[in-house]
């Protein structure tokens, strides 16, 4: 099974950026602990992030060809704004997760509407790095 794992704009900077809200774990680190539960499982992460909403479209399009099965997707501040991720996802028709870090849905209100939830197979918020995990395990028995 291969899953791509992917991040968007901000999330570079995880370990450093707001800890408050977003914890110490860098995304390397999180990165490194879904390799190995991937790996356990005799399945395949992929992983990508980007500040530009193109380069996670074209990323979106090129898992179709790679023929991943699932797709984990933090969109970061791309979540609430972008209808051209949302087309690409249903584009290429590979279920994916949507996973937040924080819980969106206290925190302002331009944080509660996502342009993905709705087809998404399910959404994880709040629970921090662990949502990776917990999105990467449903994905590896799906
Ligand atoms: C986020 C929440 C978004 O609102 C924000 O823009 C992010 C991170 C999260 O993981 O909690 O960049 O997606």
């Amino acid at each position: 099974k291969h899953v791509l794992v992917l991040n968007g704009p901000n999330l570079n900077l995880l370990g450093t950026r707001e800890p408050d809200v977003y914890g110490h774990q860098t995304l390397e680190d999180i990165n490194s602990g879904l390799r190995v539960l991937a790996d356990q499982h005799g399945a395949q992460c992929h992983f990508f992030q980007s500040n530009h909403e193109g380069g996670l479209v074209d990323r979106i399009h090129q898992a179709r060809d790679q023929g991943v099965d699932f797709i984990l997707i933090n969109a970061g501040a791309y979540t609430h704004t972008s209808v051209a991720i949302r087309d690409a996802l249903a584009g290429v028709g590979i279920p994916f997760i949507e996973v937040h870090l924080s819980n969106v849905h206290r925190r302002e209100p331009f944080r509660h509407h996502s342009y993905l939830s709705d087809t998404a197979c399910g959404v994880i918020v709040g629970l921090g790095a662990y949502g990776y995990e917990a999105a990467l395990r449903f994905a590896l028995n799906s």
